[in-house]
């Protein structure tokens, strides 16, 4: 059977794995799909033993940049967002390194049937996430795109980074002030239950969407302070991660799975462990 992997670290919690199996048993496609921890020190080597025989593998946490490094070949997007979260083995026995998580993002808000094209969109954060996801967003040609992050000088950088693929504003927390249609939380203070300082006056109450790119079994933080400031509605970053994983299995397989049903699943999962 083809042999699939997720290389992480930590690795043990990703649900990875169990969304490649619902994918395969959905589409009748035969393979295998492990979590793999590699040392912090050695992601290439452990990539290499993986690929004497494996045929892709996702790339998470810490180790999306050497994953970069890894690959001998680039998609345009993955080039773009300096990451990799989807190595595959090609005919020539080369690796081909892409990205599959703004597709992931973009996918999963279309699903949702939310409507980015036209609108004014507010990412916060500017680490590898945000810059993931950028030139999905500019695809779906928004009124206006900017990012805001603590350190302003990295949403700056961002932005230079794409102004060739379309107009991208760079704020500091506090210069924002007016209301958005779509705000996407893509900084890490979820992590620890902190709130990016942002005013209450982005949202425009009942109408704002606020999706957090983080998941939990509860509402996020930043989802809580969104729904207290009256916004129209919220959305967590689940659906991204199984529309990223979508994504990968495409690529691999030359199959479409539907995320929908595996997304109710894992839901549904997450309310049992709850
Ligand atoms: N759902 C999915 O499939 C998916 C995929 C990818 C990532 N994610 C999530 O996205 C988030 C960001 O990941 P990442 O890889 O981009 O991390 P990262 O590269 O470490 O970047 C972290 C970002 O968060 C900001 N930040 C951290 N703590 C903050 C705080 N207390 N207040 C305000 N800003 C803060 C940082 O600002 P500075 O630049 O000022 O340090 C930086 O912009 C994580 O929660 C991750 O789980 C979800």
């Amino acid at each position: 059977m083809d042999r699939y992997a997720v290389f992480g670290n930590p690795i043990a919690h990703s649900k990875s794995p169990m969304i490649h199996r619902l994918f395969a048993e959905q589409t009748g496609q035969a393979l295998t799909y492990e979590a793999i921890l590699a040392p912090l020190d050695d992601f290439a080597g452990a990539a290499r033993t993986f690929f004497r025989d494996g045929r892709g593998a996702n790339v998470t946490v810490p180790f999306k940049e050497d994953a970069y490094r890894l690959a001998d070949r680039l998609s345009e997007r993955a080039r773009r967002a300096g990451a990799v979260n989807t190595l595959m083995k090609l005919e020539d026995g080369s690796l081909l390194g892409d990205t599959s998580d703004g597709a992931g993002l973009v996918n999963d808000l279309n699903n949702a049937g939310v409507e980015l094209t036209g609108r004014r969109i507010l990412l916060l954060g500017a680490g590898g996430a945000v810059r993931g996801v950028i030139e999905s967003l500019l695809e779906r040609r928004p009124a206006a795109l900017a990012i805001a992050n603590r350190t302003p000088e990295k949403a700056q950088a961002l932005a230079q980074i794409f102004a060739d693929l379309g107009e991208v504003a760079a704020f500091g927390f506090d210069q924002l002030s007016e209301p958005v249609d779509v705000i996407i939380n893509g900084t890490s203070a979820s992590l620890t239950g902190a709130l990016p300082p942002i005013p209450a006056s982005l949202i425009q109450a009942g109408h704002t969407l606020c999706y957090d790119m983080m998941y939990g079994r509860e509402p996020t933080a930043f989802n809580r302070w969104a729904e207290a400031q009256g916004a129209g509605r919220t959305l967590d970053g689940l659906g991204m991660l199984v529309e990223q994983a979508a994504e990968s299995f495409a690529l691999w397989r030359g199959v479409r799975p539907d995320g929908s049903v595996v997304l109710a699943e894992l839901r549904r999962g997450l309310a049992i462990t709850a």
